[in-house]
């Protein structure tokens, strides 16, 4: 949900809008007055801006408000509305980088889903950012796990996909890892050293994404101010990544069909074919034969990117690996953000092992890092769960009082039998290294290693308390002086 910004001097409006923008889980700031929201921009941050254009039927408020929005970093989304059919304004209003516009009278639903895609953009748009960045950085690392049979052939088939140049068409349901399968494709392809760019096709509304994908001409529509390059010549060399092809429409369907056919892409208002060189991976979580039977998938189109089909398994297909990626999110993933090195109880595992998992990895891994969130100590129990998972274990991991207060003081021991043994380094037969070796494993003297365990438990304790000395001290077990000493040790490291 998001923190929206309203302005229009129609109070009633602003009243009913706000309203309903709430029921639907938004954080509304209301603004009848253009100059107050502006200042108002600063301090609120919000990610979306809703203004009217004529805030006082002489001057275009809005459009200062717009200005001041666009300059701000990051900027939020501005989508305006128009009265008495100001159509020119609102022209202007999108030229200056306006989202959307509305028109006086409008449904509140036409807003909501306005909104909806203002927020599915930014979505994309920062993805977007960070795997640029990602690429920049020449980072290419990350792993694949699985040890099922199901996985093997995962496996296998990223390795074809990989020597080839075809199209390839990733399917399964969400967070089944089609994004990670797709990245794996791209970097261990010859086309590792180009681009990457990863495009949702759900994101943007229609005109949006054809400017996108195929660039334009200066003057092709109103607010294309100069020619623009699009995704295709952007990727050139590399890969494009079409996620959630289903939602495409039919007229930029049968505009990529042709790119497939001729390998060239025309920029919207614009004749002359641009010879590109990119290789299309695909992927969707709907079923695309439907789509195709109810007309709204083209069948060529279809046959053209499922050149080579890969279906990722659900989860619940594959439970054999729930406790190595536990183990993997609680090794490679949490324990190098969050420094802490948490440790799970084999019941909690095997628990975890019984939930049927509908949003697959991606829950798996969100499931994991909360527990870790929600824990008393770095260990891992079923009462950490979420209570829908926690009601299906077959035993119980609740320990006794005297188990509990140590926990909290100690880290797990390692040699504990009720604990589940975390994986020492991912088999490399298991995992797909995408690029990059990990880095060294760097080793230290026993007494550094202990005080920098020592500075990341006090610290635990000190949130806890919050901030509060004497009781860290008790909870501790130690004399006030001697947390003092301890703390001033770690500030002088
Ligand atoms: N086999 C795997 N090993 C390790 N991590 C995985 C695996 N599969 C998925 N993940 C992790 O799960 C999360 C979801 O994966 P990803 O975004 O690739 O799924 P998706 O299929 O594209 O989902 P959606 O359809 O919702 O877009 C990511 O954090 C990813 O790193
Ligand atoms: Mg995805």
């Amino acid at each position: 949900m998001a923190k929206v910004l309203l302005v229009d001097d129609e109070v009633t409006m602003v009243q009913l809008v706000s309203e309903s923008l709430r029921a639907l889980g938004h954080e509304v700031f209301p603004f009848s007055n253009g100059a107050t929201a502006i200042e108002a921009l600063a301090s609120k941050t919000p990610e979306i801006v809703v203004t009217d254009l004529y805030l006082d039927k002489t001057r275009a408020h809005g459009l200062d408000i717009l200005k001041r929005a666009k300059e701000m970093d990051p900027a939020p989304i501005v989508i305006v509305i128009t009265g008495f059919g100001s159509i020119e304004t609102a022209v202007e209003a999108m030229k200056l980088g306006a989202f959307d516009y509305l028109e006086k009278p409008f449904k509140l639903d036409e807003l909501k889903l306005s909104i909806e895609r203002a927020l599915s953009y930014n979505e994309a748009v920062s993805e977007n950012v960070y795997l640029r960045k990602q690429l920049k950085t020449k980072y290419h690392f990350s792993q694949i796990i699985g040890a099922s049979e199901p996985m093997q052939t995962v496996f296998k088939m990223i390795e074809r996909i990989a020597e080839t140049d075809s199209t390839a068409l990733i399917r399964g349901e969400s967070g089944t890892g089609k994004e990670l399968v797709v990245k794996a494709i791209h970097f261990n392809s010859r086309r590792k050293g180009r681009p990457f760019v990863p495009v949702n096709c759900s994101a943007l509304p229609e005109n949006l994404l054809e400017s996108e994908l195929f660039g334009h001409r200066k003057g092709a529509f109103t607010g294309a101010l100069s020619d623009k390059k699009g995704l295709f010549e952007e990727a050139e060399g590399g890969t494009i990544f079409l996620d959630e092809i289903g939602s495409m429409s039919a007229t930029l369907q049968s505009r990529l069909l042709r790119v497939l056919q001729e390998k060239e892409v025309r920029r919207v208002g614009d004749n002359v074919p641009v010879y590109v060189d990119v290789r299309v991976v695909a992927a969707t979580n709907e079923p695309l034969e439907d789509r195709i039977k109810d007309g709204s998938f083209r069948e060529d189109l279809y046959y053209r990117l499922n050149v080579i089909p890969l279906t990722l398994p659900s989860l619940r297909d594959r439970r054999d690996d729930i406790p190595l990626l536990v183990g993997h999110f609680l090794k490679d993933k949490i324990h190098p953000r969050s420094g802490n090195q948490f440790q799970v109880t084999k019941i909690a595992v095997d628990t975890l092992g019984e939930h049927d998992w509908p949003g697959n990895v991606r829950e798996l891994e969100n499931v994991v890092e909360r527990a870790c969130a929600l824990s008393e100590s770095y260990i891992i129990r079923t009462r950490d769960l979420p209570p829908s998972i926690a009601t299906l274990a077959k035993a119980d991991d609740t320990p006794s009082p005297a188990e509990a207060l140590k926990e909290a003081e100690a880290k797990p021991d390692s040699e504990d039998t009720s604990l589940f043994p975390l994986p020492q380094e991912t088999n490399p037969s298991l995992a797909v290294d995408l690029n990059t070796a990990p880095g060294p494993i760097s080793f230290q003297p026993l007494k550094e290693y202990l005080r920098q365990q020592e500075a990341v438990y006090l610290n635990r304790v000190l949130t806890h308390t919050g901030g509060d000395k004497d009781e860290a001290a008790e909870i501790l077990d130690v004399s006030l002086a001697t947390l003092y000493r301890k703390l001033s040790e770690q500030d002088d490291k």
